[in-house]
Parts: C-alpha cells; structure tokens; sequence
C-alpha cells in the first residue's frame, strides 16, 4: 500500500466479511482496484461472538481482496454495529476566548467536547460525534464557523456510542492479523455515503441496511445525521421463521428464500407451490408459495413497525423530503419496498451504491453497499488529513462534519 491514495473498508457482517479496495483519483473519484469476500462465521447479529474463527475469515476476505487488487493491504477502516450502539443529539457550547478575535480549530474542537460531556453508561465508548449545524452568536445554520468573528459558538452533534470492549474485540480481531486500524465506522452511516446523494440528505432520508443479524438505519434531514441505530433483526430471522413454518432445515429456508421469496401477498394462483428437489439427503417436498411469502412479510412488516416506532420516538419522520432507501442483501426481497411505503406511509426504493469506476456489476449489490461505503468515507478523511497538512489549521468542512 504504497500511494497514500488507496484506502481499504473492511466490513464484518453478519452474512459475509467484504474487503474492499479503493484508489481515490486526483478529481476526487474513487476507483474500487477488487473486493474481497468470505463468508461470516463468529459473527452473531453483527457482533463477534467467536474471536478465533471470525479473524481467520477476515483473513480470507484481506487475502481474497489482495489478490483481487494486486495490492498489499497494510490498514482498514472498519465498519462496525450491533444492537449495542446508540445514539442521541446534544448541543455544545463553548465562549470563544478574548485572546482570538476568530474562531479557530481548537473551539472547534472544544466545542465538540462540551457537547460529549454528558453521561453515557459507564461500559460506553463515543463512536462518532457528527456535526449537524453551528451557532455562532445566536446566528442558525452556520456551515463553518472557522475564521468567522463571534464570541459564542455552539454546536449540534448526533452521538453515536457503544459498547467499549465490543468495539474493541472487532478492532483487536483486525490488529492480530496484523493490519493497523485506520478508523471505525458505524455501517449504515458509511453504507449513506453511497446510497445518497448530499442533496438527498438535504432533502431528508432515512437509509435502512437489511443485513443479516441486524438492520441498522441512519436518518437525514437538512443535510445532517438526526437518528441512526441498530435493530437486532435482518434476513436471518426470516431464514429461521421460513426453516420453523416450513419444517424444512435453515440451509432450504436460506435458498427457498433467496431464489423464490418475495414481501407480496395475494399475488400467487390458488395453491400455487413451489418444488423443493431433493437435496443432500433431504426428499424433494413442495411448499405454498403464499405461505411462503407471508412469513417473509410477516417478518419484515414487524421489524419495519419496530423501526417506525422507535423512529416515531422524535419528529423527523415527517421531513424526508426524499423517502426511504432500503439497501442490505434483503433488499433484494421482492415487494420490500412497497411493505416499507405501506408502514411507514413514505415513498420507499431498494437502492445499491451508486456507480463508481472500477465497480463491476456483481459489486453494484446491495449487501455491498456499506464496505464500498467506507471507502468513500475514507476518502473524506484523507482528504481531511492532507488538508490539514497543507493548511495548517485549515479543517475540511466535509470530513469536520462527519466524526
Ligand atoms: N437475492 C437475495 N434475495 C433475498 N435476500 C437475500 C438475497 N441475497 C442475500 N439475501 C439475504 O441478505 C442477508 C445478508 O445481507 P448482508 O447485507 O450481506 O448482511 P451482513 O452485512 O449482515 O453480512 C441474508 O439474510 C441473506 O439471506
Ligand atoms: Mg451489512
């Protein structure tokens, strides 16, 4: 990893571990140079419940990544969840002092801290703190307060926090391989950075990453971070109710639901059934196809009114100017974006990272969208970083506004 240029996401599902390799170009493209993959094993709804067998999975998808790539991977940006990450908002305020007629980097940063320093349970680690807007004087809306004259800055951040030691474990997971740890992400946040568009975000959005031990949502209005979480369901509950409902083994259900499922209900002839062949010692038997998709609804439906709820929690479900983007490998799900629009009464779509260079088809999936996501996240900091050097105190707005 010679060219500082190149940046790495490293995504521990719950499904598969994605690597992904990117080059950011000088007009500020990102090229993806290969994605690495393996399967999940250790991985409990996005946590590492075995410490052992998940690094030797991330070792195959860094090794998968490499050899797609051609590149030496050295450090990572992780993508992390788990229903133990929370977050809320929370204004800082800090008096800027007398001896700077300017607002500097250091009450940038002072403010930040003001705006932490509130209590989070004693095991809680703060993950991000996302600037949402800066007062300075009373004045609203203020982008980027530096080199701005004022004598009171306040600022509105979305917290992001979670449990220390699971936050660590993922980390520890990567530094024994060994590779370094450039950052960690919580996912439904990097997996926005490639679903949605800024002016998306201005308008108002809710992401939601149907993966598979958790669905975690991150929410937009006006161009900031309002909500984000972590649901402990995704597509793996479905798998279980499908192998329940049907007395069929969770390897069946899995393929039954991939190849055949669908969130439609009333749209099967009467007694429609779909064959399963006989397979690995199990005989061929035919299911309903209606019962079939009605556990798939039933199961999304519940785990979308779980989210309204909890969302409903404060006012921003009424600001999304531009509905709902449903991303994850579930959302391939036939008909889960009419489920959403029918819960939560806003225009809903399935959505994938958007096009960049280098991505080939097979990589513009959904269940892609988070670790392609880090590497634009990365690209954000880097830019950041050289900012910093080349400027000095300078802070990019952009990357000033994302941790
Ligand atoms: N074509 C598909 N149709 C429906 N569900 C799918 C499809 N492909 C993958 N899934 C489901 O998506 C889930 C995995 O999504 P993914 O985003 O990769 O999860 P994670 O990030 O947790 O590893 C699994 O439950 C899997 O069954
Ligand atoms: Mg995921």
């Amino acid at each position: 990893m010679a060219s500082s240029n190149l940046m790495v996401g490293l995504e521990i599902g719950t499904s598969k571990i994605c690597v992904v390799v990117g080059e950011g170009k000088p007009d500020g493209t990102i090229k993806i140079l290969g994605v690495g993959q393996a399967p999940s094993r250790g991985v409990r709804k996005g946590e590492i419940v075995d410490f052992e067998t998940a690094m030797k999975c991330v070792h195959e998808a860094v090794v998968d990544a490499e050899e797609k790539s051609d590149i030496m991977i050295r450090s990572v940006y992780i993508g992390i969840t788990g229903a133990h990450i929370q977050s809320f908002n929370n204004r800082g305020c800090v008096r800027v002092s007398e001896d700077h007629e300017e607002i500097d980097e250091q009450d940038i940063e002072d403010v930040k801290i003001n705006a932490r320093e509130v209590s989070i349970p004693a095991p809680n680690a703060f993950l991000h703190s996302i600037i949402q807007h800066y007062h300075v004087d009373g004045q609203d809306g203020v982008l980027n307060p530096i080199g701005m004259l004022g004598q009171k800055l306040e600022a509105d951040f979305h917290i992001i926090h979670g449990v220390r030691t699971r936050i660590q474990n993922t980390i520890r997971c990567v530094k024994e391989l060994p590779l370094d740890v450039e950052d960690v992400v919580f996912t439904p946040f990097a997996a926005a950075q490639v679903v949605l568009t800024q002016h998306q975000k201005n308008l108002g959005a809710l992401v939601i990453d149907v993966g598979g031990g958790t669905t975690d949502y991150v929410l937009y209005v006006d161009g900031a971070v309002k909500q984000s979480g972590v649901l402990a369901v995704g597509g793996d509950h479905i798998t279980n109710d499908i192998s329940m409902g049907l007395r069929i083994p969770m390897t069946r259900a899995e393929k039954l639901k991939v190849e055949e499922g669908s969130t439609v209900l009333g749209n099967c002839l009467p007694g429609e059934t779909v064959l399963l062949k006989d397979d690995s010692g199990f005989a061929g038997k035919e299911v309903e196809r209606e019962t079939l998709n009605t556990i798939i609804h039933m199961r999304l439906r519940e785990t979308f009114e779980l989210l309204k709820r909890r969302l409903e929690d404060e006012p921003f479900l009424d600001y999304l100017g531009e509905g709902i983007f449903i991303t994850g490998g579930c959302s391939q799900l036939n008909g889960i974006d009419h489920l959403a629009e029918d819960v939560f009464g806003i225009p809903a779509r399935a959505s994938h990272a958007r096009t960049m260079s280098g991505l080939t088809s097979a990589f513009e999936n959904p269940q892609f969208s988070a670790a392609i996501g880090l590497i634009k996240y990365a690209q954000a900091v880097q830019g950041d970083r050289q900012q910093r050097g080349r400027f000095g105190r300078f802070i990019g707005k952009f990357f000033n506004g994302m941790r």
